[in-house]
């Protein structure tokens, strides 16, 4: 992912197959491609392939500068038939409908049963999304998948591309950053588009942390849901540029305060290790520990750093907070969202919240709020939204972006 001190992203020729391809200086604390800061970004296009392939490396061509911006077109979400209020959850712990929503402003959450699966959700979003968009499933040239919990250790986006039909030369892989996922995912997009020639990139934001949940542990059993939200972002003129600016961060420092380890399984397997001549080969099967969480930590932490981001994404911006039409921040805690909003003197009636309904639902939980937002009629073509995710990493990130 884009971290404090900067990344580039250069194709190698292996993956460049047909596309126009251009590497892009990400500077470390976000970049941006608006009109008023197009000078500081860095695209340079090859030329083709072809031409290149039969060239020996003193004869290649260097980079030709072509500035392209990036833009968001269509949305989708779907969430999980089963609904768990909690009232529902104050006959499993000790706990009660008053103390959650006052505390959170949570009143109730959808979770996976059945034969829901995360891919299941994420496709149903992204056709949405596509539809919206008018868009052929074919036309996406990549697929980004923004989860924690895929159902495939190994990922799910390859799946999802398989599912939607986009056969048209793809790409598809995952992003793992919890809360801030979907906000990495457009900063993966735009890289992908003003640097590597991408033209229709799918940003799918899904999480089931109800599998990873300890349903004993009041203290966070409560908080989430899980749910699926997608977006398409596509190429467009560096004039129409909808992705404003970026600002992005991570600390493993915190990693303490918000986590789900790997663990090794208590039993031994067949091919036990114990009196091994090999010493603690073979290793124990691992899984995952349910999320380990200090509330109070995470809290603090958001209220400080998220504020400072998007001030500095809006800095970036060149644009005044008064000027955005809508606060989206990641839907954690609805005191979260109200002390950021005071923050930046956002009035409340601009501030979008949905997480009465779904809880903290990590990297869906922007997309999903969008799409009901756009949906709902709420959110316009030409709208400013300054959005902002943050959570396990830790990391955290902001964007100024316009809807459409
Ligand atoms: N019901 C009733 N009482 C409870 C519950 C509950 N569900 N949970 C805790 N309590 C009790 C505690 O035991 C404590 O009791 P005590 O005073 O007798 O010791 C009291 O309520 C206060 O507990 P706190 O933990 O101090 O409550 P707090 O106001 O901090 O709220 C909460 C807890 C809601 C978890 C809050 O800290 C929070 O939202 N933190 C941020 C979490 C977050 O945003 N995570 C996002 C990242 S997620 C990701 O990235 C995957």
């Amino acid at each position: 992912m884009a971290n404090a001190s900067g990344f580039f992203t250069h194709p190698s020729i292996s993956s460049m197959r047909s596309r126009t391809h251009l590497p892009i200086q990400v500077s470390g604390s976000g970049f941006c491609v608006s009109k008023r800061f197009s000078k500081r970004v860095l695209c340079s296009s090859l030329s083709s392939l072809d031409d290149n392939a039969s060239r020996s490396p003193s004869q290649y061509r260097p980079p030709r500068l072509v500035p392209s911006g990036c833009k968001l077109i269509g949305s989708g979400s779907a969430v999980p038939s089963l609904l768990i209020s909690n009232d529902d959850l104050a006959k499993i712990v000790d706990t009660n409908d008053e103390w959650i929503a006052t505390r959170t402003g949570i009143r109730n959450r959808r979770v996976v049963s059945g034969k829901d699966s995360l891919v299941g959700l994420a496709v149903e979003a992204a056709t949405k999304a596509l539809e919206m968009a008018e868009v052929a499933p074919e036309d996406i040239d990549l697929v980004l998948m923004c989860t924690s919990t895929p159902d495939d250790l190994f990922g799910a986006a390859p799946q999802i591309q398989k599912a939607l039909g986009c056969t048209k030369n793809p790409l598809a892989y995952d992003i793992t950053a919890a809360c801030s996922g979907f906000v990495l995912g457009l900063v993966s997009a735009a890289c992908h588009i003003r640097g590597g020639g991408f033209k229709n990139v799918l940003v799918i934001g899904a999480d089931s942390l109800s599998r990873f949940v300890d349903w004993t542990d009041r203290g966070t059993c409560i908080l989430f849901g899980d749910a699926a939200g997608a977006v398409v972002v596509q190429a467009c003129d560096i004039e129409d540029d909808g992705l404003y600016s970026f600002d992005v961060h991570s600390d493993g420092d915190g990693r303490r305060h918000l986590n789900a380890s790997v663990k090794e399984s208590q039993t031994d397997g067949a091919l036990s290790s114990n009196g091994s001549a090999l010493g603690d080969f073979p290793p124990k099967q691992s899984s995952y520990s349910c999320i380990q969480m200090n509330g109070q930590e995470v809290f603090r932490f958001a209220v400080k750093c998220v504020p400072q981001s998007l001030e500095s994404a809006l800095q970036k911006a060149g644009l005044p907070a008064s000027s955005i039409d809508w606060l989206l921040l990641h839907q954690a805690n609805q005191r979260i969202l109200d002390s950021v909003a005071t923050r930046l003197q956002f009035p409340p009636e601009r501030v979008i919240s949905n997480l009465a309904n779904y809880g903290n639902t990590s990297a869906a939980s922007i997309p999903l709020a969008l799409d009901e937002a756009v949906r709902s009629g709420k959110v316009k073509p030409g709208h400013t939204i300054a959005t902002s995710g943050f959570g396990a990493g830790l990391t955290w990130g902001s964007a100024i972006i316009r809807w459409r």
